[in-house]
């Protein structure tokens, strides 16, 4: 997929706030093996490298662009690795810590996704993951709605849209499943204050928007952002923009 670090990092300090929420639930313990799935530009591996003491961490990432970035973190104890996470999981290879921030929703099968990752964890290992749960969201939920709209809808037939995140509750049934000894699972509201629509529609444009419009011919991609535009207009039709964003956060030891 096309990402773009500097649209994502248009708001980097909104972004950062259930990271380091869930970098707070790290157990910091010196020596640990650490990896990080769906890194992006790796600022917050290099934070996660900062926490935990004589760690080596790596970072995994499918895109190029946004890995272009990772070089600056300048972390002799952080390497970085343009793979993807399925890809990553196949290697077998063990960690202390499993973390995964605002990536794991664009991996399919969330049912087998999660055992998989967990399997990779080392006895003692934690586990920490943070998401949006998209069906639920305001912003994925219109894109969705515009998508079944006549010129897209036909555009999008073989596409399946439906978000792999579960509900919460099923992650934690997952952990329990997988044998984990202590969990905590829950969901935060974090409210986003934006200046106006189009700061709301630049939001959405680093992230969830990509998917769809990679899949457009490149005529339809500014009728579909005009369209998106007008939708989230009419439901925010105030000024400054408020919306409620909602996060699921993950954090469990094996
Ligand atoms: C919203 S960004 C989050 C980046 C970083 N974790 C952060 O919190 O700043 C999502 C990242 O997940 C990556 N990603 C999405 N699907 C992936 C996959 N299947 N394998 C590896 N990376 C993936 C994207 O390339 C992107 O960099």
């Amino acid at each position: 997929m096309p990402w773009n670090p500097e649209v994502y990092n248009q708001y980097k300090s909104e972004r950062a706030a259930p990271a380091l929420d869930l970098l707070a639930l790290l157990n910091v313990r010196p020596g640990l093996t650490a990896v990080d799935l769906g890194c992006g530009t790796g600022d917050l591996t290099a934070k996660l490298a900062a926490t935990l003491p004589d760690a080596r961490v790596l970072g995994v990432d499918s895109s190029a662009e946004m890995l272009v970035k990772s070089s600056e973190t300048g972390s002799s104890s952080v390497n970085f690795e343009c793979i993807s996470i399925e890809d990553q999981l196949k290697k077998s290879q063990q960690w202390d810590v499993v973390f995964s921030n605002a990536a794991l929703q664009w991996v399919p099968d969330h049912e087998t996704l999660l055992p998989r990752i967990i399997s990779t964890l080392k006895p003692g290992g934690q586990l920490l993951i943070q998401m949006p749960p998209q069906h639920h969201n305001l912003t994925n939920r219109l894109l969705n709605e515009l998508a079944t709209k006549e010129p897209y809808s036909e555009l999008y037939a073989d596409w399946n849209r439906i978000s792999p995140v579960l509900e919460t509750g099923r992650y934690a049934e997952i952990l329990f499943e997988c044998g984990s000894q202590s969990m905590q699972v829950f969901e935060k509201i974090y409210p986003l204050v934006l200046k106006d629509v189009d700061s709301l529609l630049t939001w959405v444009s680093g992230t969830a928007i990509i998917p769809y419009l990679e899949r457009l011919p490149d005529p339809l991609k500014e009728p579909f952002i005009k369209d998106y535009r007008a939708l989230l207009a009419s439901h925010f039709p105030k000024t400054p923009v408020f919306y409620a964003f909602k996060r699921i956060l993950i954090e469990a030891r094996f």
